[in-house]
């Protein structure tokens, strides 16, 4: 492997996705290697505890270490050798991937230095390209920033869009099912499941967050829509979003365990929905619509065999309507969600990123 070209990757977070990638880079260094021309190297790994560091590579011993570690639920700080968090940034040069696999806001002053230095940024984390339009448009006009997988996971839903804009395409519209979570949830409801048995359901299935208002809200979504409108040039800010939450104001500031008790109060205004949805041969799914004017994220029937109507799982669905695809629209659609795709698509972001910087 002689020739290849060295990437020093840093990881801010080795939760699912961090973990999951670092086992794949290990695991497919040869592969990656032979087809790119690419050794990904891994010089940093930090979560909050700390970070592992050395700028001329983490020996494997080390990775494997870490990998076992975190895979036990544990912290980085139980790997020997764990230095303080903000050395980071003295870790950032240019020819360097930065790739953050959290999902904080706290990652920003360290994303921020990195542009300053002129590293390579990968985002897993949508936080850095939701907040105000102000702030985020340093990331959007950065050159060097790739963020596929903020979007329907290791899905090519970014690429595709950024390929029809290159291309001088017009994009007019973007409509979808954007969480597999809400998905599971209306595929439930179809089958007459009561709204409060299916939100415990994927609770106990491990699709929901700890609190399932996190993904009931709408709020994820509504992140992923605002990332796709700003990638199409439409400067949206949150409050241009009109979202519905699948739960009353009421249910909102109660704990996790008085809502999971509150929610059968929900069930026959959903039974309802459904039922009136399909005596019109429809379905209901949660739906996000985007053009230029603004967007739109909320529960809607759709014919029940059309392509979201038959959308089944924690599946994605993603058209792309424009000035080409205007009888039909571009679709792309598969899971949404999961450490190995959503890794995967982190190291495609991690090679082509690679690939640009070198020709530079
Ligand atoms: N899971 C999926 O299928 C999926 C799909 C697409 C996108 N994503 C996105 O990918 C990101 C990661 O998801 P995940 O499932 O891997 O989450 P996760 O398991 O909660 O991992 C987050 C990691 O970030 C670390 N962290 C938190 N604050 C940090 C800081 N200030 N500096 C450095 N590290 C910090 C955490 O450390 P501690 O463990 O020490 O707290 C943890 O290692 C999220 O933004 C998520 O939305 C996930």
């Amino acid at each position: 492997m002689a020739s290849n070209h060295r990437v020093p990757v840093i990881f801010l977070g080795v939760g699912n996705i961090g973990r999951t990638l670092l086992r794949q880079i290990l695991e497919g260094k040869e592969v990656v290697a032979r087809r790119t021309g690419l050794l990904l190297a891994p010089i940093v790994l930090a979560d909050v505890s700390g970070v592992l560091l050395d700028p001329a590579g983490l020996p494997e011993e080390m990775l494997r270490a870490a990998l076992e570690v975190t895979a036990n639920g544990k912290l980085l700080k139980s790997v020997p050798g764990i230095q303080s968090l903000d050395r980071v940034i003295e870790t950032l040069r240019p020819g360097v991937i930065l790739v953050d696999m959290t999902a904080t806001p706290k990652t920003m002053p360290t994303l921020l230095a990195a542009i300053e230095t002129e590293c390579g940024i990968v985002l897993a984390n949508k936080i850095p390209l939701t907040t105000n339009w102000g702030t985020a448009e340093a990331f959007f006009e950065y050159p060097y920033l790739r963020y596929e997988c903020t979007v329907g996971a290791g899905l090519p839903v970014i690429k595709t869009l950024r390929c029809l804009l290159d291309t001088d395409d017009e994009v007019e519209a973007i409509e979808g099912c954007l969480s597999g979570t809400l998905n599971y949830l209306c595929t439930r409801l179809e089958h007459h499941i009561p709204y409060s048995d299916a939100i415990a359901e994927a609770h106990d299935l491990g699709y929901t967050e700890p609190d399932p208002r996190d993904d009931l809200s709408g709020k994820d979504i509504a992140r992923k829509v605002l990332i796709l409108a700003r990638t199409a040039g439409w400067e949206m800010e949150e409050a241009d979003l009109t979202v519905e939450a699948l739960y009353t104001e009421s249910l909102a500031n109660i704990s996790v365990e008085e809502f999971m008790v509150a929610a059968p109060s929900l069930d026959v205004e959903y039974a309802t929905r459904v039922r009136k949805a399909q005596s019109m041969g429809r379905t209901l799914r949660y739906v996000a619509h985007i053009d230029p004017e603004g967007s739109t994220v909320g529960l809607k029937p759709v014919d029940r065999d059309s392509p979201l109507g038959t959308l089944r799982g924690s599946d994605n669905y993603i058209a792309l309507y424009t000035a080409r695809y205007d009888e039909s629209p571009l679709v792309i659609s598969g899971p949404g969600a999961g450490p190995e795709v959503t890794a995967a698509g982190v190291m495609g972001d991690i090679i082509e990123l690679a690939h640009q910087m070198i020709k530079k």
